[in-house]
C-alpha cells in the first residue's frame, strides 16, 4: 500500500511539474508570508473575476513596506502569486511597491500557464489596493480605532 501511495505521490509531482514551474511548485506548496498582520497599516480584500479572493496586510517602516502578509480562497497558483507578490514588496518603497504588476509577479514565478495568468493579476491589484488603503488613512488617521479587519 505504501509503494502505490509513493508511486502516486510521484504521478502527481510529474503532473505538476510538467506544467507548473519549479518556483509555482514551490510557493504553492511552502507559501511565505501567509496570514494576517496585526496592526496592520494597510489591508485590502479583492475578489476577482473569477470570484477567488485575495487579502493583503502591510506594515510600513518609513516609506518601506517592513512586511506583508496575504491569505486567499483561491487555487494553488493564486496562493503562489500571494506568495510572491508579498515576497516582492517587501523592503520596498511604497512608489516601487506600486509598480508591481502583474507580469512581475509572472516573471519572479517564471511564469504560469496562460489560464492562471490572471491569479497574478489578482495579486498584484490587491497590493496595490492595500497600499492605497495605507495612503487614503494617512488622510483619516481616525480610521484605525473603527477597524474590524
Ligand atoms: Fe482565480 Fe486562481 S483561479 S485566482
Amino acid at each position: 500500500m505504501d509503494d502505490e501511495l509513493d508511486s502516486l505521490q510521484q504521478m502527481i509531482e510529474e503532473d505538476m511539474r510538467s506544467i507548473y514551474s519549479k518556483t509555482v511548485i514551490d510557493h504553492a506548496m511552502n507559501p511565505r508570508n501567509m496570514g494576517r498582520l496585526k496592526d496592520a497599516d494597510g489591508w485590502a480584500r479583492y475578489t476577482g473575476p473569477c470570484g477567488d479572493t485575495m487579502e493583503i496586510w502591510i506594515k510600513l517602516s518609513g516609506d518601506k513596506i517592513e512586511q506583508a502578509g496575504f491569505f486567499t480562497d483561491g487555487c494553488g497558483t493564486s496562493i503562489a502569486s500571494g506568495s510572491m507578490v508579498t515576497e516582492l514588496a517587501t523592503d520596498k518603497e511604497l512608489d516601487k511597491a506600486l509598480e508591481i504588476s502583474q507580469n512581475d509577479v509572472l516573471a519572479a514565478l517564471d511564469g504560469l500557464p496562460e489560464e492562471s495568468e490572471h491569479c497574478a493579476l489578482l495579486a498584484a491589484t490587491t497590493l496595490k489596493l492595500a497600499i492605497s488603503d495605507y495612503l487614503s488613512r494617512l488622510k483619516e488617521p481616525w480610521r484605525k480605532h473603527y477597524d474590524r479587519r
